[in-house]
């Protein structure tokens, strides 16, 4: 009986606690099923917004109220042979490619090379994310198109020259990153764009070459002293040019390479020498081009790949040089021809071309340079075909690319490489949609990019990734 009593109170607690676990278990059956729902609802609006996401170019023609016009201007690609289209929605960019392809059939022709659009291109919102990656820091002094941005030692970004469709400047200004302010700081001697910049192992940084708003292209070169605020000009190359690279070699010296001079399209090559301010001529190149690429490998050895050609040919060769020997060396072709792409050396000692243009299209292919094989291998394409956008590598190896035209849209939308997976995905849109703009990856690890231009202008803006 007492046993019993005791049993029996058991079970009456045990079926009480039974009745409430139950319950329990009802509640988180019923919860779990409800994420299972949620879940499935956000799956679907991910796979249809962001990884089935509709072309820029679909998007203009079902949803944009001026798809007419725009798809007549996508079905019309701006050819860089025409010589007349000068006031038509064709890029700057394109542009300049005429004025030089220009001079080297006829070298007598003086085409101006700023030109300012008057008709208006299209700016395309591609928000696929409510994530704030992106923020505004405080704008430049002015407005920059085809500038330079370089990281000094000491963490600063140092912003030169470029042009505003009128103006071409010949004023500097300096990025702090602790304190996300700009300050104007002294200016270069001559008013330039399309010339490079390049942060030499003495702390100084050389800016070289590019043009000053005359169809004229610069030979002359100076030194930026971030100690002291000042320029001062340093020796001239033996030839003018814009559109070239640079790239400091692991000896301190800087390779200038190729690009557009006074009497067209250059094979050129040239290095200076800060140590004696100087430059002396090195092997030409196997080809002449300009809009190419050039890229730092893991040996020493740069890579030049693609560009333009004499006659307008986009080209699809590349050529190594060796700093020891001071010769350049064809090596495997591109599976693309390009120009106006963007060249990153990845971690892994690969080299990384994204995107670009041929005569006839934008591209949103990329490949891969390994320089064990001498080959090029394709890896995956970008949601985006794009032209004078920027690529970054972050400090997770990933590749930021940002912005830049897709045809006459100019693209908002970025997206991230992974190395380990060869795919492009979409990241956060940049705050404003621009092409010519400048990407200087800090010693923060944010990405800093500055002025360019859309269909508002000419951009004097600067946001940070
Ligand atoms: C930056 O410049 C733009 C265009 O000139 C202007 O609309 C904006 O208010 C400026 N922003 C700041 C923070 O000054
Ligand atoms: C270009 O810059 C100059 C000098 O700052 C200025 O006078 C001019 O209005 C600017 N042009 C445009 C199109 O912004
Ligand atoms: C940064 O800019 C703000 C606003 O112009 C100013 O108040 C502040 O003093 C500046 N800071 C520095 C370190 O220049
Ligand atoms: C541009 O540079 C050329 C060559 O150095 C020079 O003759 C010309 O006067 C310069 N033009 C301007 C506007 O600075
Ligand atoms: C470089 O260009 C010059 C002038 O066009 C030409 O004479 C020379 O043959 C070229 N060199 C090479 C290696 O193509
Ligand atoms: C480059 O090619 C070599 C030879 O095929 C291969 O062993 C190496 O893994 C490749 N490098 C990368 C990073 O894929």
């Amino acid at each position: 009986m007492h046993t019993n009593q005791v049993y029996s109170e058991v079970v009456t607690v045990n079926n009480g606690s039974h009745k409430w676990w139950h319950r329990r278990w009802m509640k988180i059956i019923g919860i779990f099923i409800i994420l299972l729902i949620v879940s499935a609802i956000i799956l679907a609006l991910v796979l249809n917004f962001v990884v089935f996401a509709p072309t820029i170019s679909e998007i203009n023609t079902t949803a944009s109220p001026s798809s007419s016009s725009l798809a007549t201007t996508i079905s019309t690609l701006p050819s860089s042979s025409t010589t007349t289209s000068t006031m038509t929605p064709t890029t700057t960019l394109a542009q300049t490619t005429t004025t030089s392809t220009t001079e080297q059939s006829e070298p007598t022709t003086t085409t101006t090379s700023i030109t300012v659009s008057t008709t208006t291109p299209t700016t395309m919102s591609t928000t696929t994310t409510a994530v704030q990656e992106w923020v505004v820091t405080g704008n430049m002094s002015a407005a920059r198109y085809i500038h330079t941005a370089s990281v000094l030692e000491n963490g600063f970004v140092l912003i030169t020259g470029g042009n505003n469709g009128s103006t071409v400047f010949n004023s500097a200004e300096l990025y702090n990153p602790s304190t996300d302010n700009w300050t104007t700081t002294g200016s270069m001697n001559v008013a330039r764009f399309g010339h490079t910049s390049s942060t030499l192992a003495n702390g100084l940084v050389l800016v070289a070459g590019g043009r000053n708003g005359t169809a004229v292209s610069l030979n002359n070169a100076e030194l930026y002293n971030p100690s002291t605020d000042t320029w001062t000009t340093t020796g001239s190359m033996s030839v003018a040019r814009w559109y070239h690279t640079a790239s400091t070699l692991a000896n301190g010296l800087v390779l200038v390479a190729g690009g557009s001079g006074n009497g067209g399209i250059l094979n050129s090559s040239e290095l200076y020498n800060p140590s004696t301010g100087i430059w002396i001529t090195t092997e030409n190149l196997n080809a002449v081009r300009i809009a190419h690429t050039a890229s730092t490998l893991a040996n020493g050895f740069i890579l030049v790949a693609g560009g333009v050609s004499s006659n307008d040919v986009y080209v699809n060769s590349a050529e190594l040089y060796n700093p020891s020997t001071g010769t350049w060396t064809s090596t495997g072709n591109l599976n693309f021809a390009r120009a106006y792409h963007t060249a990153s050396t990845l971690a892994n000692g690969l080299v990384l071309v994204s995107c670009g243009r041929d005569a006839i299209t934008v591209l949103n292919s990329a490949e891969l340079y390994n320089l064990s094989t001498g080959t090029w291998t394709t890896t995956g394409n970008l949601n985006f075909a794009r032209v004078a956008h920027t690529t970054s590598t972050l400090a997770n190896r990933k590749v930021l690319v940002t912005g830049g035209l897709q045809d006459s849209i100019t693209l908002d939308s970025a997206e991230l490489y992974n190395p380990s997976a060869g795919t492009w995905t979409s990241t956060g849109s940049v705050t404003i949609a621009r092409y010519g703009h400048t990407a200087a990856t800090l010693a923060n690890g944010k990405v800093l990019v500055t002025g360019g231009q859309n269909s508002d202008g000419y951009l004097n803006s600067a946001e940070l990734y």
